[in-house]
């Protein structure tokens, strides 16, 4: 018969997994470099050390260790993956990281891209992994979050430089046909806020040959306007997050936990107070890790589901936000 090879799935979570550098940047190294102090980062953002990969590491690298151990979580076999998505904006191969990650796993029948949406990515990476296991095509899939932001930092900004660490997280999901553990989601982008916070090709020429010139491709470093960026994500993370209880029937009193992307302690608090969720519902290890982008998500998962803080079946609320500007919201049970 022609027509359609496929139905529509459900999705559930089966593994996690996470890698971080060894190296420890503290708030007192820190301050070494820049006017700053252990007192004031901690006050005002809550971190108080960041790690930050050596130089023979890198996103693939970082990736393939994550997904290695989401993989042993959820006993799969390497050929049995059949998506990998790698979400990052530190990419070790601009043609694509996810490629190298699928080629060290052995994972010879998985189809691997990289997304980019900064710190939204592995929101916006898990969202577009859902719905290649919900087509039916496409069984168990990887999805990696894992970025370098210490390559691109301004180290003399204190700004920004005080905020950002390097690291891994990676999540197992798999298709069901009798269950759906994902609940809802909304993704939102605007991109005319996007000056916000960039990470920019530099406007450098070099010349080919006669007139002929080009663009290098040479990146500059992270720049940020930090308040924006701090109104933005108080402002939208609540009103994204109201939507998708709405949308989904649910009240923030059902939600076990709370995962937002781990930007700022002040923010995470800001949010919880405007949806009224209870402090000890949020989760972090924004102190530990700093900002790690695609990361923060997956390892602040990772970490609490290896410590049983989350159990089989807890409802988890999870929110990234970032530059594009991007944003958005998902709605789980764990398991
Ligand atoms: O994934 C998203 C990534 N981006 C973010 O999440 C950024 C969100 N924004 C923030 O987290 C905060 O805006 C920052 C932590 C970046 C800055 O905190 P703030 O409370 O908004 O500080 P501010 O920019 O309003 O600056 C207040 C003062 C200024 O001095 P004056 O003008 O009042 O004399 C700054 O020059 O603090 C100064 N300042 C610092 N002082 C010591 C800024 N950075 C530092 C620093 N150490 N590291």
């Amino acid at each position: 018969m022609k027509g359609p090879n496929f139905v529509n799935n459900g999705i559930t979570f089966k593994g996690c997994g996470s890698y971080l550098p060894t190296q420890v940047l503290s708030n007192e190294k820190i301050s070494q470099i820049v006017d700053t102090s252990d007192e004031w980062i901690k006050t005002r953002t809550g971190i108080e050390s960041r790690r930050i990969a050596e130089v023979d590491e890198n996103v693939s690298e970082m990736g393939f260790k994550a997904a290695v151990s989401a993989m042993a979580m959820a006993d799969w076999n390497s050929e049995s993956v059949d998506l990998i998505i790698l979400a990052t904006s530190t990419p070790s191969d601009l043609f694509g990281s996810a490629p190298m990650i699928q080629s060290k796993l052995r994972a010879k029948n998985a189809l691997a891209f990289d997304l980019t949406a900064a710190c939204s990515g592995f929101l916006f990476a898990l969202i577009t992994a859902s719905q290649y296991l919900s087509s039916g095509k496409y069984k168990r899939a990887l999805v990696i979050g894992s970025d370098q932001l210490s390559s691109y930092v301004d180290w003399k900004d204190r700004g920004s430089c005080i905020l950002f660490g390097d690291g891994a997280g990676a999540l197992a999901i798999e298709a069901s046909n009798d269950q759906n553990n994902l609940f809802g989601f909304n993704l939102r982008t605007d991109g005319a806020r996007g000056s916000f916070l960039n990470l920019y090709n530099k406007k450098l020429d070099g010349n080919i040959v006669d007139q002929i010139k080009f663009r290098k491709g040479e990146f500059s470093n992270i720049s940020m306007n930090g308040q924006e960026v701090y109104k933005f994500a108080v402002r939208e993370v609540p009103i994204i997050i109201s939507e998708l209880l709405k949308e989904t029937n649910f009240d923030s009193e059902d939600i076990d936990w709370l995962i937002l992307h781990q930007a700022n302690q002040r923010i995470l608090d800001a949010v919880g107070d405007r949806l009224k969720i209870n402090k000890r519902k949020i989760l972090t290890n924004l102190n530990k890790y700093g900002n790690t982008s695609a990361a923060t998500i997956p390892l602040v998962l990772d970490e609490f589901i290896r410590n049983h803080k989350i159990k089989k079946n807890d409802i988890i609320l999870t929110s990234g936000f970032g530059a594009g500007l991007s944003w958005g919201a998902a709605l789980l049970k764990w398991g």
